[in-house]
């Protein structure tokens, strides 16, 4: 059976090879307690962070599993030094070997520290930028000599094009080549995600508006809640439309479509969308025709009618995709091969036409196997599909398997918005639907908007850096 682990990152064992231990690659994380300003605080020590906590929920035929967050470790024995005690020349390599004053070892090639030089006249220190030019670079160079000075534990490198380079042993540190590091880093990119089911109805996660627009925890809690679960219930906002505005200001910026800066959700006689209508609405992503689909969408409850039905779905597809992939392999396989092409084309209300065509695989993964976004909407999947005839059939045989294992009710939430609820979810992750509904009083107005999640994951860490969380 697949480990908890592995569950909640959404990785492929396979890819792991036999006999590996995930432990072995991931039980440790370093995370860098001082900053790293060239020539600042060399001598700073790192901090080990472990996973703690890993808690394994089963719920029918569902497993998620929570905890496991990477937390600084708090006694002082979980500190280590980042200070060079011996530095050894690889020639046979290429590589120099650092070994540091806490026994660990790291190799750094030599045409990766030539080229990473942080000299200002190689790396532009108010840029940031790398001024080495690639053309410039010699793949046969070596050191021919270096030096670490003893206070600092700085490294100075004299090589072989003349050239003396400068590195601070922190700045090294922080890019050791190890597992650890590498998913350290990998995590500040994208933190690893807590898959859910129904089970989550009963502690959704949420966030108060106004908090999130005054306190910066607020605002990075509710990112965090956002990365890992996909899903954030914005509770108490104001019941009008600049609401999401305000919201929006707090982060960045929207995602602009051929729908507008943002868009109403409410009837309309003549729709160019089947969320314009009193339908119901199948499990689904928003705007799959984009080959840039949003990242993330808003909905905002104005006003709610009373009515029967109208209820939101929500589904979390990485996990049902998961289970998906332990339950059958080659369905999971035929989703994730397969390329869908979606469409959508039309007129907006204000007269711009549209023609929108794209592609993607129900289920992407990337070179690891990690699941990163699921595609899917019936209404706009285009007709023309662009895969050899042989397989169309299989691929409905997939498609109607993942279909009916993301209805599930052990899978699906149902959610009936309460006026000054903003829905926040990964549209590369939590799909929506909604139950058709039937007005008995009032008018039903939600307002909706987009986010890409590159604006987000940079307002996360600049607040990750600001409240002293990240240091590189
Ligand atoms: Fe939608
Ligand atoms: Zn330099």
């Amino acid at each position: 059976m697949m480990s908890a682990y592995l569950m909640r990152s959404g990785l492929n064992p396979s890819r792991l090879g036999a006999g590996s231990t995930f432990s072995k690659c991931f039980s440790t994380t370093l995370r860098i307690s001082a900053a790293s300003s060239f020539f600042k605080n060399s001598q700073a020590s790192v901090s080990l962070t472990r996973y703690t906590e890993l808690r394994t929920i089963t719920t029918g035929n569902i497993k998620s599993v929570v905890g496991q967050r990477a937390e600084p470790a708090s006694n002082p024995e979980g500190k280590v030094s980042a200070r060079i005690q011996k530095t050894n020349l690889l020639n046979d390599e290429w590589m120099l070997e650092v070994q540091w004053e806490d026994g660990f070892r790291s190799k750094y090639p030599y045409i990766w520290l030539r080229d990473n030089c942080q000299c200002p006249s190689c790396f532009h220190p108010t840029s940031c930028s790398r001024r080495v030019l690639i053309g410039d670079l010699d793949v046969s160079i070596v050191p021919v000599s270096f030096s670490a000075s003893k206070d600092s534990g700085d490294l100075e490198i004299f090589w072989s094009d003349g050239h003396k380079g400068l590195y601070t042993s922190l700045w090294l540190r922080e890019r050791s080549f190890s597992e650890d590091t590498r998913e350290s880093r990998r995590q500040m990119r994208s933190p690893l995600r807590t898959l859910w089911g129904s089970d989550i109805l009963s502690d959704l996660p949420m966030a108060n508006f106004h908090e999130v627009l005054r306190e910066d925890q607020a605002l990075l809690e509710f990112i965090r809640k956002l990365e890992d679960l996909g899903l954030v219930i914005v509770r108490d906002a104001p019941i009008h439309q600049e609401a999401i505005f305000s919201l929006t200001n707090r982060l960045g910026y929207i995602k602009q479509t051929h729908y507008g800066v943002s868009f109403a959700v409410k009837n309309r006689v003549t729709p160019n969308n089947l969320a314009y209508t009193a339908d119901s609405l199948d499990m689904h992503s928003d705007i799959p025709y984009y080959e840039y689909k949003p990242g993330i969408q808003l909905l905002h409850c104005i006003s709610q009618a009373k009515c029967t039905g109208g209820s939101n779905n929500l589904v979390d597809s990485f996990s049902v995709a998961q289970q998906l992939r332990e339950l059958d392999p080659e369905k999971f396989q035929i989703l994730s091969a397969v390329p869908v092409d979606f469409i959508d084309y039309g007129v907006e209300e204000d007269g711009l036409n549209f023609y929108a065509l794209s592609q993607h695989p129900i289920i992407r993964v990337d070179e690891r196997g990690d699941i990163q976004s699921v595609t899917l909407n019936q209404m706009v999947r285009d007709s023309f599909f662009n895969v050899s005839v042989e397989k169309v059939r299989l691929w409905y045989e997939a498609m109607l398997t993942y279909s009916n294992m993301l209805c599930h009710p052990n899978n699906v939430i149902s959610y009936k918005m309460k006026e000054g609820d903003i829905i926040v979810l990964d549209n590369r992750r939590v799909l929506h639907g909604r139950e058709g509904f039937r007005m008995i009083e009032g008018t039903r107005e939600l307002h909706g908007c987009y986010w890409d999640w590159d604006m987000v994951k940079s307002c996360r860490r600049v607040l990750q850096r600001k409240l002293g969380i990240l240091k590189t």
